[in-house]
This record gives C-alpha cells, structure tokens and sequence, in this order.
C-alpha cells in the first residue's frame, strides 16, 4: 500500500488551491489522506506524478470525483422524511406560503428527487422552490439528467416504503434504456447550481437548508465556517438539517439554534 506524509499532502492541498481555486486544507485530515492514497494507487502513480498531472484541469476532473464522496440515496434515512413531512414542514407552512429550501451538496440528486416527491405527495410542490448545489459539476449534470441505474432503484424503493408515501415510487419514473428517468415535472421550481460551501457565499434566504452527510468531511474549523453560512442563509426560525452522524452542540453558533428532533438531527434557528 501507497504512503503519503503530511507535507505531500499540503503540496497537492497548495496546488489545487492556487492552481484551480479549491480548498481542501480543512477536510478532516484521515479520510482526506485515505482518499489520496486510494488516487495514487488507482492510477499507480508516485506524488510528483500526481501533483504533475494535478496541473491538468481534465485530470482535476477526475481527482475531483475521487476525492469527493458521492454516496447518496433516495429518502435516506427515512425517519428523517418522516419528521419532515409530518412536522417540519407544516411547521414552516404556518408562516409562509411559499417554502424556499437549500439542498448544500446534493451529489446527483437523489436527495432532490426526494424533497419534490414528498412536496408532491403533499400537494405543496408548486409552492416550493429548491436550489441544489454541490462543488462537482459532474455530478449536478448526473443529477439535472435524472436518470438513475436500476439496480440503486431497489434500496429507494425500499426507503420510500419505509417512508410511508401515499403511491409507489414507481409512479415517479419510467424505464429508459436500463436506466430510472425521474419524471421532469419534479423539476418545475429546481435549479441545480455549483456552489463551494468552503469558498461560496451567501446567496439567498431560505426556510430549510439541508447539507446532510457533507460536513463529515470537514475538520472542526470549516464546521464551524461553513454553518455560520447556513445561519445566516436561513430566515429566523428557518430549520437546517444535518446527516445522522454529524452534530451541531460542540459548533460556535450553537446558541442560536435550538434542538428540534435529536435523532434525525433537526435543528432550528432562534437567534440572528
Ligand atoms: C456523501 S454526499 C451527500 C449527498 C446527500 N446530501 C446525502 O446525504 O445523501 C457529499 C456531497 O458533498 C459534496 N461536497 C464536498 N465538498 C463540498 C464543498 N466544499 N462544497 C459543496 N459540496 C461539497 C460532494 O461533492 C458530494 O456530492
């Protein structure tokens, strides 16, 4: 197996940053390590070679795609879109007709697809608009095309179930050339952006900000930046949603959130 030392890894942490604008300083430092070594023994390259190729912006491409996890499902979690469905969002719908949400690192879409179903499913989706964002443009053309492999239809099928949805998500797709293309009319108020949540700013007010299963791979320090921006991209009393294994009570701004359901990570903002 491949090793690498810490000054290697900031020489390719510099390049990228200076070469091509990314920030990877404050990923959390083990996985980060994990997934350059996984890299360099993909391709059987040395670190010099690496940082050679690193200069390439086709090659960034692909480094990219391998550096950023991907992993994602259709109603993850589907206790999650439970709470959702059943509290949080008619929550917001006390105070707002029209509900705005932020998906922050939505990979190819599933999430998306998620959202919009179950606003669907409420008859509340014409009154919804959605921005979702990731650093990978790869993986939003993936998500903005919609069309998902069948042997991962399984596993949504089966959360979607445990979801307890109104239909089958069957009703939401069709078979196209072995492939899940997801119905367009989801889509209506969606707009797919690229947004760096290390280098991005605040863009817009919104009434729930969901970055679930992203912020795992920061260290503390860009924790705490990057939630500072949810806050203050949320409205007050907005909510923010974060993935089952991260957390908000050891960040700096945990005082103006209050903690709305625990277990599937729910939080609420009640401080400017
Ligand atoms: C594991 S996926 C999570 C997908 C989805 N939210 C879920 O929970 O299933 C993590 C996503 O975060 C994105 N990501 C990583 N760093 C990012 C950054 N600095 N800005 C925006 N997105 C980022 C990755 O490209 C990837 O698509």
């Amino acid at each position: 197996m491949k090793d690498i030392d810490i000054a290697d890894l900031r020489r390719i942490t510099e390049l990228i940053k200076t070469k091509h604008g990314y920030d990877f300083t404050n990923y959390a430092m083990s996985s980060f390590k994990r997934r350059i070594v996984r890299i360099l023994e993909l391709y059987n390259i040395s670190v010099d070679t690496l940082i050679t190729k690193l200069v390439q912006p086709l090659f960034l491409e692909e480094f990219l795609n391998e550096i950023t996890v991907n992993v994602t499902e259709m109603f993850r979690d589907p206790s999650f879109w439970r709470v959702l469905r059943d509290d949080i969002i008619p929550g917001i719908l006390l105070n707002h007709q029209k509900i705005r949400i932020w998906h922050a690192g939505c990979s190819s879409g599933e999430e998306v697809f998620s959202m919009a179903v179950l606003l669907k499913e409420m008859d509340i989706l014409h009154n919804a608009q959605i921005i979702a964002t990731d650093l990978d443009t790869n993986i939003l053309e993936r998500a903005r095309a919609g069309a998902f492999h069948l042997k991962n239809m399984d596993l949504n099928e089966k959360n979607y179930i445990r979801f307890q949805g109104t239909g089958s998500l069957r009703d939401y797709y069709k078979e196209v050339n072995g492939k899940a293309v997801m119905d367009k009319s989801l889509l209506l108020d969606v707009s797919f952006r690229k947004h760096d949540l290390v280098k991005g700013g605040i863009f817009n007010k919104f009434d729930l900000v969901l970055c679930r299963n992203v912020m795992i791979y920061f260290n503390q320090t860009l924790q705490n930046e990057v939630l500072k921006k949810f806050h203050e991209s949320l409205f007050k009393y907005g909510y923010l949603a974060i993935g089952s294994k991260e957390s908000l009570i050891w960040c700096d701004i945990a005082n103006k959130f209050i903690v709305v359901n625990n277990e599937e990570k729910v939080y609420k903002k009640i401080k400017d």
